[in-house]
């Protein structure tokens, strides 16, 4: 995928910004704006960061063949997953620490300087509920980066996924999750200069420690590739639910898009089921919708999952899953802030004060024919495991319709 004009149709647009979910390939229109406001603000802080004495070795840098004996010449056997970013690998380095290493598969033109520029700002980023980034490796065309290795895997694949891990999902446990999660993300947002927004907030980017205490990854990679490098994730599918409209439409990037994102990761948590399950019938596929059904039905506690035993508090995941539904409102004026959103999971503030409503849904894409007067037509195909939407030309989003929520 080459440039493009932001006359270019919609469904470029949609499509290009779900094939590039943490966005880096979005070279036109507001993102586009937003992405470089973002670099350049970053690049700031850093580079002074770099130009002390104590800042340039910040980052531990690895060698190659370091890595490569790490991961058994990063063996199959060793692979652990594959992302929109490229392939992960267990490795175990000379002194015994277990590490997972990230290679990272679009060829960057980002220079090495560049590089550990913005790795050096990720790595002083710590916290309780964000996974540790332990160095780096950016030999010739290599960029690769290591992290604290996190035994018990993503909540995709042990929650949501099969089940056979063997670890048990209790309420406690995840209210754990889900409390951990909100503040890891409201350290980004909020407790760091300057702020991040994570852009791929999902399950399997929530990595669980030995104990289960959640961890967030992947957090600031958007910045680790160049603007136009893309990013296809492997299963847009089962991204696209997380994707705030705006977001997906229109490339709006706002705190308010990862309290989306967030929002139906709340509900995942509480349901125990992916965001999108194309094998139930029509009516039930996407949980957001059904929470919201549900929710005006006064049978919210039918979306609790389940499986949850006797430690279930049903008072405490319908809370949950409000918040879920307020998280995902369309006006992002409505979408409460991440310190407000912990401060309603730990009970310290009431929900009184905020009116739901409909929650945005990324199925809404088909009634877009309706809202923008008759100049484009967005139409939903469905098939068994995904969703194409086409599209006869124009764009509805006129660029001065700048967004007039930015994080910075
Ligand atoms: N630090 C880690 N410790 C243990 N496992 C990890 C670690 N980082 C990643 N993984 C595993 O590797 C898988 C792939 O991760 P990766 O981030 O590449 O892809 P993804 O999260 O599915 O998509 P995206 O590229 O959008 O983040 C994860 O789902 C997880 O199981
Ligand atoms: C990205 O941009 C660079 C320079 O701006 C260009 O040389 C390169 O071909 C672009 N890559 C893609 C994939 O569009
Ligand atoms: C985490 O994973 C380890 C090793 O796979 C396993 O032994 C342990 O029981 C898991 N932790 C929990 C709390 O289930
Ligand atoms: C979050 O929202 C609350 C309630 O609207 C507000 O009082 C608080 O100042 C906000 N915090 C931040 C950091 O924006
Ligand atoms: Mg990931």
């Amino acid at each position: 995928m080459g440039n493009y004009g932001c006359s270019d149709g919609l469904l470029t647009f949609v499509l290009q910004n779900l094939l590039s979910i943490s966005c880096f390939s979005v070279v036109c229109g507001h993102l586009c704006n937003l992405v470089k406001m973002d670099c350049c603000f970053m690049f700031r802080k850093t580079s002074q960061a770099i130009e002390g004495d104590a800042g340039e070795h910040r980052v531990k840098i690895f060698s190659y063949n370091e890595l490569r004996k790490a991961t058994h010449d990063f063996s199959g056997a060793n692979k652990i997953g594959e992302g929109g970013f490229g392939s992960v690998f267990r490795g175990i380095l000379r002194d015994g620490t277990p590490v997972a290493v990230k290679v990272l598969s679009a060829t960057s033109r980002q220079g090495v300087r560049e590089f550990l520029t913005e790795l050096t700002a990720i790595s002083d980023i710590k916290h309780e509920n964000l996974v540790t980034l332990v160095g780096c490796c950016a030999e010739g065309s290599h960029r690769i980066l290591v992290y604290n290795y996190l035994e018990n895997n993503s909540i995709s694949q042990t929650l949501l996924g099969t089940r056979c891990s063997g670890i048990q999902f209790d309420w406690k446990t995840r209210v754990k999750i889900a409390v951990g999660v909100a503040r890891g993300i409201t350290f980004l947002h909020e407790e760091i200069r300057p702020p991040i927004i994570h852009r791929d907030i999902k399950a399997s980017n929530i990595l669980l420690a030995k104990d289960l205490t959640p961890k967030i990854s992947d957090f600031g990679l958007a910045r680790l590739l160049p603007p136009n490098a893309t990013h296809v994730s492997t299963r847009v599918a089962g991204t696209l639910g997380y994707l705030a409209p705006e977001y997906a439409i229109r490339g709006q990037v706002t705190k308010k898009s990862d309290i989306y994102s967030f929002g139906v990761l709340l509900l995942e948590i509480v349901s125990g089921r992916c965001n999108t399950n194309t094998r139930l019938p029509y009516e039930d596929q996407f949980l957001l919708e059904r929470t919201w059904v549900c929710y005006e039905q006064e049978r919210l506690d039918e979306i609790i999952d389940a499986d949850l035993g006797d430690d279930l508090d049903v008072d405490e995941a319908c809370r949950f899953l409000k918040i879920g539904l307020l998280c995902t409102q369309d006006a992002l004026a409505r979408r409460p802030n991440m310190s407000s959103v912990v401060k309603m999971l730990i009970g310290e503030k009431s929900l009184s004060a905020h009116k739901i409503t409909r929650p945005a849904m990324i199925t809404d894409f088909a009634d877009l024919k309706v809202s923008s007067g008759g100049q484009t037509r967005v139409q939903e195909t469905r098939s068994s495991t995904t969703r194409s939407y086409s599209t006869t030309e124009e764009e509805p989003f006129s660029s001065s319709e700048a967004p007039t929520q930015t994080s910075i």
